[in-house]
C-alpha cells in the first residue's frame, strides 16, 4: 500500500494522547495531520467572543455565517484570517464546546470542510467522529483511550509546561470524565468505537512507545 495516499482516522477520549502521538507519527510517515478538534475550539471562542448564549441553539447556528476557517503550519488554526490557535485551550473553550458540538448544523459544516481537507489522501485525522462519520472508508481506523487519571495528569503537565491557567488536577480531571460523557452521550456525532477500529489503549505505554506502536500498524498495512 502506497503510504503516501492512505487516509488514517483517528478517534478517542479526550486528552488520550491522540493529537500529540498522531502529530509525530505524521511527521515520521511523511503524512499530513489534521486536529479536528481545533475546528470545535475555534468555533467556541468565536461564539464566547461575539456573545453567543449557548443555551440558545439558533444564536449558535447562527455564527456558521462568520465562520471561515483554515489551518495554518504545525495545527495552527485561523478564523477569518485570524490566529486563533493561543486561544483554544482556554478554560471557556473547554466549559462551553458541548454546546457547540451537541449542534447538527454546526456538526454537519464541520464534516463537509473535514472530508474537503481529506479528498487527496495523505491525512491523519483526529477527532471524535472521524472513523464513523467524516470517514468511515479510511485505510486505517484507531480509537485511542486511557484510564481518566493518566489523561488528567498529562493534561495538567502540558498545561504546566505551556504556562496554561488556570492548572487544577481536580478541576482538569473533572472536565475530562464530563467532556467524555458528553461526547459519549450526544444524538449526533457520538464518540464510538467503530466495529473495525484498532483500539489502542495507552494507559500503560510512555509517548515514545505509543508512537512506535502505530508506525508499526501502519507500516504493516
Ligand atoms: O480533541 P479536543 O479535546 O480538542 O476536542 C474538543 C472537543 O471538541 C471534544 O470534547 C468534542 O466535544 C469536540 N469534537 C467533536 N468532534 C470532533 C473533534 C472534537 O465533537 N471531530
Amino acid at each position: 500500500m502506497d503510504i503516501k495516499k492512505i487516509n488514517i482516522a483517528v478517534d478517542g477520549t479526550a486528552s488520550s494522547g491522540k493529537s500529540s502521538v498522531m502529530e509525530v507519527v505524521a511527521k515520521k510517515l511523511d503524512l499530513h495531520m489534521i486536529d479536528t478538534g481545533l475546528m470545535y475550539r475555534a468555533y467556541t471562542k468565536l461564539c464566547l467572543d461575539n456573545n453567543v448564549n449557548f443555551l440558545n441553539e439558533n444564536e449558535i447556528i447562527e455564527q456558521l455565517k462568520n465562520f471561515k476557517c483554515h489551518y495554518g503550519e504545525n495545527n495552527s488554526i485561523f478564523v477569518n484570517d485570524k490566529d486563533f490557535t493561543s486561544y483554544v485551550a482556554q478554560y471557556d473553550v473547554a466549559e462551553n464546546i458541548k454546546y457547540v458540538a451537541s449542534v447538527s448544523k454546526v456538526r454537519e459544516k464541520m464534516v463537509e470542510l473535514q472530508r474537503e481537507m481529506a479528498s487527496d489522501g495523505g491525512k491523519i485525522m483526529v477527532g471524535r467522529d472521524i472513523t464513523t462519520v467524516v470517514l468511515p472508508d479510511a485505510d486505517l481506523k484507531i480509537y485511542f483511550d486511557c484510564s481518566a487519571q493518566a489523561r488528567a495528569k498529562r493534561r495538567f503537565l502540558q498545561n504546566e509546561k505551556n504556562n496554561i491557567l488556570p492548572n487544577d488536577y481536580e478541576d482538569i480531571l473533572r472536565q475530562i470524565v464530563q467532556r467524555d460523557e458528553w461526547d459519549k452521550k450526544r444524538e449526533v456525532g457520538a464518540l464510538k468505537i467503530a466495529k473495525d477500529a484498532w483500539f489502542f489503549d495507552t494507559s500503560d505505554l510512555n509517548f515514545e512507545q505509543a508512537v512506535d506502536a502505530v508506525v508499526n500498524k501502519i507500516e504493516n498495512l
